[in-house]
């Protein structure tokens, strides 16, 4: 959940391009038939069109490709007919606004075509052309090279971007001994804390495994695609570490990823307008592959009827597919011997418990799950001879037991919210046909909307309050960071952490409440300044840990150096009156109550920042991670603050007699 959220706002801050189609060639001019399209190079065999209209009413119309070898620089007699994007070499039919890929005979690349054209070879007439550019490379597979060898055995062969969201790992290497080591994405000049897990060769975001030379493909996640970042590591997340990375060169000539390839081969029908059920079939196996805009909890089942003349769901063989947060995508053999509970054996149980007990017979499980839609992938023997599977004829039609409902915390299936509706069937061996649309999750939102928290210049004040209060639901903490949360975090001034803005050369004061008490840890945030986005120093425990960042120490009020400071616990706390799922901070704000420790006092920690301070620093808790957020540093603040002097001037009297009564001295 966490990864899909740190992707939807990884995503909308790296401003994606419009998704990538491949190499641009060029329009096809409009000459006749409504003849239309924007044409790319997919690779060097294929050729993409959007947008490709043509009205269908020439009489002998082909796609029409010409050769260097081709005296003639426009289209002419002498091109060469190429099928159309299903392989059928007939005459073209209509084609309305269609995205469709052609491929080339065997025996012709791109690099060898000097145009395109919809052309009636009747009438030897040009309905719509595209000159390809002198010189024109097409996208193909790039080597970028290996891992670097920083940490934990990790090597590798040279890495190959297959396509825009596709790389290949050859001989890879790893121990496996990193706690919370990813494949991890970002942008800047080299791995940092600010990436992105990237599923593993299964689909699986759990943590990496070992790896003793294995040959892998792992894929972007989302819109991601290598356009959109710098560098692609094996990252540990617990200790911000970089176990070695390769960078990925600008302006890379790599084919489009293309969604539906491999699945050319599958079958494909709609259950609803939101589930889809695709599937292949050898002489022995059949490879089922379901995809739903279903709830991240929520599991497919999907199998055969308990009766050869209807859809019923007393003795139906399902296979139950869900991805599962922890451990990634799952599937298991069920059989549902009643409509009830799987108790004793009784219900609808998982084939390993029924009673008669049967094996579990799926196998090969992946998949991924994004934007609301999960897609779980599994093969099956078409019959495995056991009472608690039934055979899958391929020669006749069979009815179908499909259902959608939630997993429970047994990872058992709950009872279905949505299933079968009347009989269904299909026929398992007929000849391949892919039926459905692209399933798109109109109604996801990657996530709630953070709320928007005012920033805080120092040009209002040079003296800001640290407390502690609740993280938000899912507009707070996670929605503004893309981090995960521990449930708490830094409130500064009573805003959930907000932006600070602060400039060079400047005293600020701030008054640490955050908690005092190390003899509890859940009551002891000693505040401090970094240049670590996760802060939690004391969590390194290596010197390469700790080397990797920096902290930019403050002075107590007797204008000591330290890293640190506590103080006191001042807790905003969640009530009865608090509104968990407010719109705006405000609203939700209103609704909790202050509660501050009798013990101990406010600490002072002062801060200047100077011209080493770099542009953006994070006010942090020394103890814990992800309970701070940003500090930009400038140079002078942005001249929107007109009569922030009169405030200022104000606020050292404020200090002055704050400062008097905890009895300090004034500065
Ligand atoms: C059929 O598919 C299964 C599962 O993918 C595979 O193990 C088996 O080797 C295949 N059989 C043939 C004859 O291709
Ligand atoms: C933060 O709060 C303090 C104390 O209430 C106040 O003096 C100061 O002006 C505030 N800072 C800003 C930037 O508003
Ligand atoms: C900031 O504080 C230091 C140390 O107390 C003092 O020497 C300096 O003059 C102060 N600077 C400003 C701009 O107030
Ligand atoms: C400030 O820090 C110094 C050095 O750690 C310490 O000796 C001093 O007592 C601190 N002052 C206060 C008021 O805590
Ligand atoms: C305050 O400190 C005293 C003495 O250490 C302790 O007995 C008491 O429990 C503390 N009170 C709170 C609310 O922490």
């Amino acid at each position: 959940m966490y990864a899909q959220l740190a992707a939807a706002v990884f995503l909308s801050t790296v401003a994606l391009a419009t998704s990538y189609q491949g190499k641009l060639i060029g329009s096809l001019s409009e000459l006749a038939h409504q003849v239309r399209g924007t044409v790319y190079a997919v690779d060097e065999k294929r050729l993409r069109i959007t947008g490709f209209n043509y009205d269908g009413k020439g009489p002998d119309a082909y796609f029409y490709i010409g050769l260097h070898t081709n005296p003639s620089a426009t289209p002419d007699s002498q091109g060469i007919k190429i099928p159309d994007e299903k392989g059928s070499p007939g005459i073209l039919s209509a084609y309305n606004n269609a995205d469709i890929i052609l491929t080339l005979p065997s025996g012709y690349t791109l690099q060898q075509i000097k145009w395109l054209s919809v052309w009636c070879v009747q009438f030897a007439a040009d309905f719509g052309h595209v000159i390809f550019p002198a010189n024109f490379v097409p996208p193909r597979p790039t080597n970028i090279g290996e891992f670097s060898r920083f940490q934990h055995g990790l090597r590798s062969g040279d890495i190959t971007v297959l396509d825009a969201k596709t790389f290949l790992i050859p001989a890879l290497h790893y121990d496996g001994l990193g706690p919370a080591a990813f494949f991890w994405v970002g942008t800047g000049p080299r791995p940092d804390s600010t990436g992105l897990k990237v599923p593993d060769e299964d689909g699986s975001l759990t943590r990496l495994k070992r790896y003793t030379g294995e040959t892998i493909q792992i894929r972007l996640p989302g819109d991601l695609t290598v356009f959109d970042i710098n560098w692609l590591s094996m990252w540990c997340i617990d200790f911000n570490a970089n176990f070695g990375h390769v960078l990925i060169p600008a302006n890379l000539n790599v084919p489009p990823y293309i969604a539906d390839q491999g699945m050319s081969s599958m079958n494909c029908e709609p259950l609803t307008e939101k589930f889809h059920v695709a599937w292949a079939v050898n002489v022995s196996h059949i490879t089922l592959e379901l995809t739903g805009i279903i709830a991240d909890e929520d599991y497919m089942a999907f199998g055969l009827s308990g009766s050869d003349t209807g859809t019923q769901m007393i003795g139906a063989d399902v296979t139950v597919a869900w991805y599962d947060s922890q451990t990634g995508p799952r599937a298991v053999d069920y059989y549902m011997s009643a409509k009830s509970q799987c108790s004793n054996g009784v219900g609808v149980c998982p084939d390993i418990e029924n009673s008669t007990p049967g094996t579990e017979s799926v196998n090969d499980v992946s998949g991924d799950q994004m934007n609301g839609i999960t897609r779980i992938r599994f093969t099956r023997p078409l019959n495995t001879g056991e009472a608690t599977d039934k055979p899958i004829r391929l020669d006749r039609e069979m009815y179908l037991a499909w259902a959608i409902g939630p997993i429970n915390p047994d990872k058992r299936a709950a009872y279905h919210t949505v299933r079968t509706t009347g009989s269904q069937k299909l026929q398992f061996g007929r000849n391949t046909r892919y039926n459905c649309p692209t399933l798109t999750n109109k109604g996801s939102n990657e996530g709630k909307a953070p709320w928007t928290v005012k920033k805080l210049s120092g040009a209002d004040g040079k003296v800001f309050t640290v407390r502690i209060g609740p993280a938000g639901s899912d507009r707070g903490y996670k929605a503004i960071t893309g981090r995960t949360s521990w449930g708490i975090a830094l409130y500064i001034n009573d805003s959930i952490i907000p932006e600070l803005t602060l400039k060079r050369g400047e005293n600020y004061t701030f008054l640490v409440e955050s908690g005092d008490s190390d003899a509890n840890q859940a009551k002891y945030h000693p505040f401090y300044i970094t240049d670590d986005s996760s802060g939690g120093y004391s969590q390194y425990t290596t010197p390469a840990q700790r080397e990797a960042v920096k902290i930019f120490p403050g002075r107590n009020e007797s204008q000591h150096p330290v890293d640190y400071q506590v103080g006191r616990l001042c807790e905003w706390e969640v009530t009865s009156n608090t509104n968990i799922d407010a719109a705006t901070f405000d609203e939700f704000f209103k609704g909790l109550r202050l509660r501050c420790s009798v013990n101990g006092t406010v600490g002072v920690f002062h801060w200047t920042p100077d011209k080493n301070t770099p542009d953006t620093v994070y006010y942090q808790c020394y103890t814990h991670r992800f309970l701070g957020w940003k500090i930009h540093v400038v140079d002078d603040y942005p001249t929107t603050t007109a009569g922030s002097s009169s405030v200022a001037a104000g606020y050292y009297c404020i200090l002055g007699l704050l400062l008097f009564f905890l009895g300090f001295q004034c500065w």
